[in-house]
């Protein structure tokens, strides 16, 4: 029977592929995993004349790579909301890594991944956007626009991709990676198989070679004369 080793294969694969995403690898226990990102909500009061900037500092100095906080979904905002409550001791409000950009008019997140979910708790109105930044309560997860002159400073909540040494590499990097993988394997399994193949079909011409020899024609001739007497009698 032909049997690769196809579940020692995959576990290679799974492997690969994990190393690619960098599974489960922090910048220090300090930080808190979810999904492909870790946490962290770092104390202390940030710059009241560049918050943002110092914000942005704070973070990737306790980790290069880190930024401000960005979230892209709704399971993300609860697990933030979830990790204010049971874990970080925070104020009400934090500070949302976006600023009003003015040239068209929407929210952007500074760490430039796309906007694609919000989470406001106020109705949409006419308000004057200038110069407003958004806050998260901390308590129900719900997002709130404030002025930029008015800001919570105490703490800023920050995000790294996992294991950034390894997993800096761009989405497209790790897609490439996965690919040339399987391939390679692919290729490899088909050359093993091919060889094992054509092995066996060099061994079984062998055997069949011997098998007629002996037995079967004598044996086939008498079957012939058998079914052509039945044939005259019939
Ligand atoms: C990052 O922040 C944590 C929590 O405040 C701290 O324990 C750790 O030493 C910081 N790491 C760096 C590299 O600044």
């Amino acid at each position: 029977m032909v049997r690769p080793p196809v579940p020692a294969l995959f576990g290679l694969l799974a492997a690969a592929v994990s190393s690619v995403n960098g599974a489960a690898e922090c910048p220090s226990s300090a930080w808190i995993p979810f999904r492909s990102s870790c946490y962290i909500f770092l104390h202390g009061t940030l710059n009241d004349v560049a918050p943002f900037d110092d914000a942005r500092d704070l973070c990737k100095d306790n980790a290069s790579g880190a930024d401000i906080i960005s979230i892209k979904n709704r399971e993300e905002n609860t697990f933030i909301e979830e990790t204010f409550e049971n874990h970080w001791q925070a104020p009400d409000y934090i500070l949302l890594g976006m600023f009003f950009d003015a040239d068209d008019n929407t929210f952007k997140w500074f760490d430039k991944s796309e906007m694609k979910f919000t989470n406001w708790i106020e109705e949409e109105s006419n308000e004057e956007l200038l110069n407003t930044c958004a806050s998260m309560n901390t308590k129900s997860g719900g997002w709130r626009k404030i002025s930029c002159e008015n800001l919570p400073l105490a703490g800023t909540l920050c995000k790294a991709a996992f294991a950034y040494e390894k997993t800096y590499l761009p989405d497209k990097t790790a897609l490439t990676t996965t690919l040339v993988i399987v391939f390679t394997i692919v290729v490899t399994v088909s050359a093993a198989l091919f060889w094992f193949l054509y092995k066996r079909s060099i061994s079984s011409g062998a055997l069949c070679i011997t098998h007629h020899s002996t037995t079967e024609i004598p044996y086939s001739d008498e079957t012939i004369l058998i079914d052509e007497e039945n044939e005259y009698t019939a």
